[in-house]
């Protein structure tokens, strides 16, 4: 395909959100045409989906229905919007796509439900395709999670489904992205999050020039 697809993983409150936005500025200014968009909610359909997911009861369904309702939002979000704008030649970059999946149903649930099921969906929802990069922004849980509760003092729907577990599943999924990327060092990047706004975009521009060549 003629664009890129660049996925933005990691917990709550790392930064995903605000440096996607920063990034889009960057690129657009590189002359390139990007598309911002995130899981779940990516598509029209997915904005219901995501509802179910990060609203309400912490345990009002178990990992299984939850990996199933994100790859439904995710095979959307593919066949709608990330493959058409891709061939279309943009950049897509999207907030949160499937090692979350990983890190959270599998990882933070203490593994819980098995890592082939949530890789046997990805074959069916996705296929074979994956990103060009992952950058993974790292902190520890408890900077995140407050900086995550403190943005959601203004915000009207409180999206805090995943905010309200136990530190022990944020630290469960933190070591899960480390664990994902340090098996696949040539999709994805680490980076330290517990930074400024300003120098953490500085990484990621210095990771988007080393990795896809501006
Ligand atoms: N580097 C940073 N230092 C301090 N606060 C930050 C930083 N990056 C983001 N924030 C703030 O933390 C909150 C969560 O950031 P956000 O980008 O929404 O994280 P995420 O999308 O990963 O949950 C927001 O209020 C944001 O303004
Ligand atoms: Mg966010």
């Amino acid at each position: 395909m003629k664009g890129k697809f660049i996925t933005f993983e990691g917990g709550e409150g790392t930064g995903k959100s605000t440096q996607i936005k920063l990034l889009a500025e960057y690129l657009k200014q590189k002359g390139k045409d990007v598309v911002t968009t995130k899981e779940p909610g990516g598509t029209e359909v997915g904005q219901d989906i995501r509802k179910l997911l990060v609203c309400g009861d912490k345990d009002k369904f178990d990992a299984l229905a939850e990996a199933l309702l994100y790859f439904a939002d995710r095979h959307v979000h593919m066949v709608q919007k990330v493959w058409p704008e891709m061939e279309k030649g943009a950049w897509v970059l999207s907030d949160r796509f499937a090692d979350s999946t990983m890190a959270y149903q599998y990882y933070g649930y203490n593994k819980r439900l098995s890592k082939e099921i949530i890789n046997e969906l990805y074959k069916i929802a996705v296929g074979d395709f994956k990103p060009d990069l992952t950058i993974v922004l790292d902190i520890d849980p408890k900077i995140g999670l407050e900086r995550s509760f403190n943005k959601a003092k203004n915000m009207d729907v409180k999206e805090l489904r995943f905010e309200g577990r136990e530190l022990e599943f944020h630290n469960n999924m933190r070591q899960g992205f480390l664990e994902i990327a340090k098996a696949e060092p040539r999709r994805c990047v680490v980076l330290d999050a517990d930074k400024t706004i300003d120098e953490l975009h500085g990484d990621i521009v210095r990771v988007i020039n080393e990795r896809l060549g501006l």
